[in-house]
């Protein structure tokens, strides 16, 4: 069968931004345009798939994103996306707009729509971006370097004050149900412990125990990350407080940890994703979700891609335990 010219191609940001996420819309535009295929930018997601919401992209329009975090294009979790009909009105709107491929930036939410369109016949490849850095089939998803960097920095602030007042810091750290944010800023800072939702570990041995030897070792101040999907932060001060008399206060970074310029890593990164969901989309490839793995940018399947559930880095855990008991 002949393979059908794409003149016109469509991006979209999904879910919750991340920081580049500006610098992969430039990247597309940027491929795109220079071979001559024009870009419609969606705005606030599937909503604005199925309202029309459209901006032309032209590659004077992202001249000035790269540095930018957030998304020029606003970003929606659409309820009506999860409906049959939902995906019927978005397939039709691309079909009426003449959009021949489809760019989803986002995470595993937006990558189900992604599929969804795909199984209407309508070109989609997704690039995930997420602070989360959730999703099994890539090592790597844009925004997760930058937010590590954000909490690093708060954290480091508030061990100043944790430190003068001779606390206990209960910081929250975000990811969903997911630690691998947490996981990385707590070696980052040099953690007490790090508690996640995907390694059950004994409160006693974990965080009480620690503390004690570390008052018998002259340590008055502590630092406990709690990953958002392992529970309350608040508890877990709670608790600190009553077993061990030390004052507990907790930190919830929260939204602060989306925001911001991107690093360099995930500039450099979504740039190297953008280019490469274009270059699918012109080549004709649909249903694929660009990933990375061992340092290199490929694709794969998206229902494949899907399929797969990320576990925690093993490894990592292990050093974070050595780590982590030595300052004990
Ligand atoms: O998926 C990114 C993320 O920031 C998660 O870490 C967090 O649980 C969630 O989004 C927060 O979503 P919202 O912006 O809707 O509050």
């Amino acid at each position: 069968m002949e393979q059908k010219q794409v003149r016109r191609i469509g991006v979209l940001t999904s879910g919750g931004d991340a920081p580049g996420m500006n610098a992969a819309i430039r990247a597309i535009v940027r491929t795109a345009t220079a071979e001559g295929v024009s870009v419609l930018g969606v705005r606030r997601g599937y909503s604005g798939l199925i309202s029309t919401d459209f901006v032309e992209l032209t590659s004077r329009s992202v001249a000035r994103v790269l540095s930018l975090g957030g998304t020029m294009l606003y970003t929606a979790r659409s309820e009506e996306m999860l409906s049959p009909e939902g995906v019927e009105k978005a397939a039709n709107t691309c079909r009426y707009m003449g959009i021949d491929g489809l760019v989803v930036i986002g995470g595993d939410g937006s990558f189900r729509g992604a599929l969804a369109l795909a199984k209407q016949g309508i070109a989609a490849v997704g690039i995930p971006a997420t602070i989360d850095n959730d999703i099994a089939c890539t090592d790597y998803t844009i925004g997760f370097d930058t937010a590590c960097n954000t909490a690093v920095e708060a954290v480091d602030k508030l061990r100043d004050t944790m430190q003068s007042h001779e606390r206990c810091s209960v910081v929250e750290i975000m990811g969903r149900r997911a630690g691998h944010l947490a996981l990385h800023v707590g070696i980052a800072v040099g953690a007490t412990c790090i508690l996640l939702p995907e390694r059950e570990q004994d409160f006693e041995s974990a965080v009480i125990e620690p503390i004690r030897l570390g008052r018998l070792h002259g340590r008055h101040h502590h630092l406990i990350i709690v990953a958002e999907g392992h529970g309350s932060a608040s508890e877990v001060a709670a608790k600190v407080q009553s077993t061990t008399g030390m004052e507990a206060r907790v930190t919830i970074l929260g939204h602060i940890q989306r925001g911001g310029s991107p690093s360099a890593r995930d500039r450099v990164i979504a740039s190297q994703m953008g280019c490469h969901a274009a270059g699918l989309l012109m080549a004709g490839k649909a249903g694929r979700l660009v990933i990375s793995q061992g340092g290199r940018i490929l694709d794969c399947d998206i229902e494949d891609g899907l399929s797969r559930k990320k576990d925690l880095d093993q490894q990592l855990f292990e050093v974070a335990q050595i780590v982590c008991a030595a300052g004990k």
